[in-house]
């Protein structure tokens, strides 16, 4: 790998090298493979399919290697989930790379406290869904079904820092060949900092001396090498989240500068569900649900415009 100065190479190869090993990296490989195959062959003849890796959730932090407490990043997942139901809707397989425990495709409306109130037993050998919840269980079951039969769904769960960079990484490398008709969508709340491997402690930490003094690294911003090494020619959509939305187009803004992504979703955390602005070199669109459609949510109208716009660029990639 050749260095280009300012990308922290350094930084990154000593991440990776310092990192726990995944410890089912071999599957994980396996299934990516697998599914990228049967999305080449089921294409056949016709047009390329559309892949895309969504991420989603947050990711933590370990204290301690044989971990009690971490440090978490917030995000409940629901952008990521809603966004795969859209881009599966639009015809693209997606990579779904979630933090486990965080909201899924097809789930979102499903009651989740408590779920177990879906269902009832008449008897000892049946299991029935109440009356009340029929019609959303029947199509979660159904959709999330036909999404795995068709190949447009893979799921793949992280926890930590570590996890989630390693399957980032692996993903990006098995996409390489499908070049621009890949597209990046990272909607998961990344860690900024985080404590080395090497320099973790093994067990739980003591609570019986005082407080508690840790120094946090600075985790090497992964947005640069994806665009330059890991996926050059990929579609990539990075997002931004503040909590004071004064700043949050002129870091959105930067940070398109910066990692030159193709556009950059900004939203503030109090209003990410009502409303997000698309940041990109050829102006700023701000996206909303739409108001007369009382079920509208913001991703469908968000994922329509990212779908339009990898479009153009997969026409002006081949001229
Ligand atoms: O899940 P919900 O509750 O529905 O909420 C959705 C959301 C608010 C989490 C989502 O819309 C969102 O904004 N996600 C990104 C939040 C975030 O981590 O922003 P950031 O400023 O820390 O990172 C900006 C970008 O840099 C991200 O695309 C991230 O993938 C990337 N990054 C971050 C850290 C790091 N070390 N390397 C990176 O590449």
């Amino acid at each position: 790998m050749s260095c280009i100065s300012g990308l922290g190479e350094d930084e990154v190869n000593s991440f990776f090298e310092s990192s726990p090993p995944l410890k089912n990296m071999e599957e994980i490989v396996q299934k990516l493979n697998a599914f990228i195959h049967l999305l080449n062959s089921s294409a056949g003849g016709r047009r390329r399919r559309r892949i895309v890796c969504v991420t989603s959730g947050g990711t933590t932090v370990p204290l301690e290697q044989r971990c009690v407490r971490y440090i978490d990043n917030f995000s409940s997942g629901n952008r990521g989930a809603a966004s795969t139901e859209n881009f599966v809707k639009a015809g693209y397989a997606v990579i779904f790379l979630f933090r486990r425990g965080t909201c899924q495709p097809y789930s979102r409306s499903l009651p989740d406290d408590p779920f177990l109130d879906c269902f009832q037993f008449p008897d000892n050998t049946n299991i029935q869904v109440n009356a009340s919840h029929v019609e959303a269980v029947k199509m979660a079951v159904m959709d999330q079904q036909a999404a795995v039969a068709e190949a447009r769904l893979l799921k793949l769960p992280f926890t930590t820092i570590y996890e989630y960079l390693q399957m980032l990484r692996l993903i990006a490398t098995a996409l390489k060949d499908v070049g621009p008709c890949s597209m990046f969508y990272l909607a998961a709340a990344v860690s900024d900092f985080y404590v080395p491997w090497k320099s973790m402690t093994e067990h739980k930490i003591e609570s019986g001396s005082g407080p508690l003094d840790i120094r946090l690294a600075q985790v090497p911003k992964m947005l640069s090498f994806l665009r330059t090494y890991w996926a050059p020619k990929a579609f990539c959509i990075s997002f931004k989240l503040e909590t004071d939305s004064k700043i949050l187009i002129e870091k959105a803004t930067k940070a398109l500068r910066k990692y030159k992504v193709h556009a950059v979703v900004a939203n503030e955390l109090s209003t990410r569900k009502e409303e997000v602005v698309v940041v990109s070199s050829s102006g700023n669109v701000v996206v909303r649900c739409d108001s007369e459609k009382p079920e509208s949510i913001v991703e469908d109208n968000l994922i329509r415009l990212i779908v339009d716009r990898h479009s153009t660029y997969i026409k002006e990639f081949s001229t």
